[in-house]
């Protein structure tokens, strides 16, 4: 069993829903979890529906969360990075810091985004919870997060080669090749993380656009050596008792027995219910439906 859950699917299929029921339901076990959210425009704590600004925030006993937004990143990617990375760039290019950083922030944004990765592997490693659900923005940007580590890597292959012609300035405190080196030893270890300790969970629904788009997903998966342990299949009709309901139920049939197909039996189900999912009632009752079949976790 892994000890960090990540959602990931297409925009507003549920994948927050499902995140907020699964850390609930850790909690629920007594292990102490945060819930954690990358999503550049969170929701969680509106799902949740606690106030306040602390960091983590306490959201019950043993559940707590932390939304991790743009200005949050850029902050810690400068305080972790920032004066490493000018030290570099800067004997190529005369740039004040501040336009550097400002240059990192717009330009390379996907540097940014192996830092979410090393955040959370940061976090793991700080063994301060004993779960980490890990909520993501829709499939696009999630999948670029995910392959960060592998791009940087492979830019970096040609420049040992350059940046050993260029003498290093004497601010730079380590050498040009060690800083790069650095961060090809960082890019493996976030990838090393990602395959090693997280396990990924599919959020879609049973609708036609959802289900084609699976393929893609799992394939990019595939390509970072990436394997989806879990599809969550959300928005099911139970008990239909109308005509309307009965058709919807008959056309998310024939999905359901296609998406089942493709993730050989590691899947959950989540019932469409008749109100948002909001508040602490509503998510307990999410829970319990996620994981009615689970006896393990
Ligand atoms: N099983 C369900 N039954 C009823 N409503 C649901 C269910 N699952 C999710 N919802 C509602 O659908 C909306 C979108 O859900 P959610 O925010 O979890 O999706 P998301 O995949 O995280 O979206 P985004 O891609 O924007 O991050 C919310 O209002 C949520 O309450
Ligand atoms: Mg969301």
């Amino acid at each position: 069993m892994k000890n960090i859950v990540m959602f990931c699917g297409k925009g507003g299929v549920g994948k927050t829903t499902c995140a907020a029921a699964t850390a609930l339901h850790y909690a629920n076990k007594g292990k102490k979890t945060i819930i954690i959210s990358t999503d550049f425009t969170p929701s969680l704590r509106d799902i949740y529906e606690i106030e306040g600004v602390e960091k983590p925030a306490k959201i019950a006993d043993g559940l707590y969360l932390d939304e991790i937004g743009y200005e949050e990143i850029e902050r810690l990617w400068d305080q972790k990075f920032g004066p490493e990375v000018y030290g570099v760039f800067s004997t190529v290019v005369d740039i004040s810091y501040e336009e550097f950083v400002a240059f990192v922030a717009t330009i390379v944004p996907g540097i940014r985004d192996e830092f979410m990765v090393d955040y959370i592997r940061e976090l793991s490693e700080s063994a301060e919870y004993e779960r980490i659900v890990w909520d993501t923005a829709p499939a696009g940007q999630t999948l670029g997060l995910l392959g960060m580590p592998s791009i940087v890597n492979e830019h970096l292959k040609p420049a040992p080669r350059i940046y050993s012609r260029l003498k290093a300035s004497r601010k730079t405190k380590r050498s040009v090749l060690d800083v790069i080196k650095g961060w090809e030893e960082l890019s493996n270890k976030d990838m090393e993380f990602l395959r090693s300790d997280v396990e990924f969970n599919l959020v879609t629904i049973p609708e036609a656009l959802a289900v084609r788009q699976l393929d893609d997903i799992i394939g990019e998966f595939q390509s970072y050596g990436l394997n989806i342990n879990n599809m969550i299949i959300n928005h099911v009709v139970k008990d239909p008792d109308c005509d309307f309901l009965r058709t919807k139920a008959a056309m998310q049939q024939g999905y359901i027995s296609e998406i089942s197909a493709k993730c050989g039996g590691n899947q959950r189900i989540l019932y469409m219910f008749p109100y948002e999912v909001k508040g602490m009632e509503r998510l307990q009752e999410a829970e319990r439906v996620l994981f009615a079949n689970d006896l393990s976790t």
